[in-house]
């Protein structure tokens, strides 16, 4: 498989995202528990960076609309609720969908390998 290295293995950390890019690609590569997950750096929802969202455990939230997203299998837990970061009442969720159903995001192939980390940008299947 075609990876690139993106990173030496101490600058991927628990609770923090690192940003890269392969090929144009933007990914964001994490720390869960020891293992490293990579996903492409696209919000299903539109298409927005999720470089400056809040990382909690295997958690990333989206910073425009609050979308949650599990790091390392991609799979969608909670769909937009926030404009900018700021909560908003229920009934204006699918407003602030506009029409997007809930989506995961784009999982990529990694491994760590003497002491760095490599991403594929061939999406894992599902
Ligand atoms: S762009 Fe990510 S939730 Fe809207």
């Amino acid at each position: 498989m075609d990876m690139t290295r993106v990173a030496p293995s101490e600058e991927i950390r628990e609770g923090e995202l690192f940003a890269s890019r392969i090929e144009g690609t933007r990914i964001l590569v994490s720390r869960v528990n020891g293992r490293i997950c990579a996903v492409v750096d696209r919000c299903p929802h539109m298409g927005m960076s999720l470089a400056r969202g809040k990382v909690e455990g295997n958690v990333v939230t989206c910073p425009w609309h609050n979308s949650r997203f599990d790091l390392c299998t991609g799979r969608n837990l909670d769909w937009v609720s926030a404009v900018l970061g700021l909560p908003m009442p229920k009934w204006t969720h699918r407003a602030i969908a506009m029409g997007k159903a809930p989506a995961p995001l784009t999982t990529l192939p990694c491994e760590e390998r003497n002491g760095e980390v490599w991403v594929s940008l061939k999406p894992q299947p599902r």
